[in-house]
């Protein structure tokens, strides 16, 4: 099944119609077949990637899906709807223009930001119930952003001890390096070196490193020693 591309309907009538359509069903039960389920792929994708929503245990005769953010099927939490017998896509206020609706009901999230992580739900309407299945949160790896090194002071005396530290917004943790002057120091998020001499100014520079995102950023910090 290929990728929809019906273009964007007017958004006033056509939710008037989802709501007509809602007001004609009989049942509103639970689900009296199997849970529908949705499965992020990946469960753990890099901001920038695609993540597909899949839908699972579809009810027979389906007649629509329509996809909300989050688990509170409201107007403004309405990203796109697909309706089977007319072949038609709709797009609401939550439709970011990245989402595409499968006629089997998945949704693909195309370069995804920290905003689209959180939980979707999908309700499935056919001529008798209607159902719906949530997903609870894909992990999003993000980052490293530009880290920041922090120091009590830009000048030091010799004799004391230089502390620096460094933190990068990232997930996972970002693993961080110290370079002075551009040469490696050592690893980890602090830097401490007792007894420092004038020989100790220099260039300070942080990196940060993210494994899952393979990306890497730094920053730079000068440090006199009087
Ligand atoms: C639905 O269709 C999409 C696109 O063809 C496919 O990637 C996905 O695996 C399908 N989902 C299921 C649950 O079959
Ligand atoms: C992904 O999103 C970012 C920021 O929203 C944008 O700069 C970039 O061009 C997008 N990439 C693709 C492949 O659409
Ligand atoms: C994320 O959401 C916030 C608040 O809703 C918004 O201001 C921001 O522009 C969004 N960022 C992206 C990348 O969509």
């Amino acid at each position: 099944m290929g990728p929809l591309s019906a273009p964007p309907c007017t958004l006033h009538i056509t939710w008037k119609e989802l709501l007509l359509t809602a007001s004609f069903l009989i049942f509103w039960n639970p689900p009296t077949t199997a849970q529908v389920m949705i499965e992020a792929q990946p469960t753990k994708v890099s901001e920038g990637k695609d993540v597909l929503l899949p839908v699972r245990n579809l009810p027979q005769k389906v007649a629509a899906y329509i996809w909300y953010k989050g688990q509170i099927m409201d107007f403004h939490q309405f990203i796109t709807a697909y309706t089977i017998d007319t072949e038609r896509i709709i797009f609401g206020p939550a439709f970011s223009g990245r989402e595409t609706l499968y006629s089997n009901g998945s949704l693909l999230i195309r370069n995804v930001t920290k905003n689209d992580t959180g939980s979707y739900t999908v309700k499935i309407r056919n001529p008798a119930e209607e159902t719906k299945g949530v997903i609870v949160h894909f992990t999003l790896y993000h980052g490293p952003q530009v880290p920041r090194i922090f120091s009590p002071f830009n000048y030091y005396r010799s004799g004391n001890t230089l502390e620096l530290s460094c933190f990068a917004n990232s997930n996972p943790p970002a693993e961080y390096s110290w370079t002075i002057n551009g040469k490696f120091l050592q690893s980890g998020q602090k830097l401490s070196i007792p007894q420092i001499t004038t020989k100790h100014s220099g260039l300070y520079g942080c990196s940060a490193r993210n494994s899952a995102t393979d990306s890497e950023r730094s920053t730079f910090k000068r440090i006199t020693v009087v």
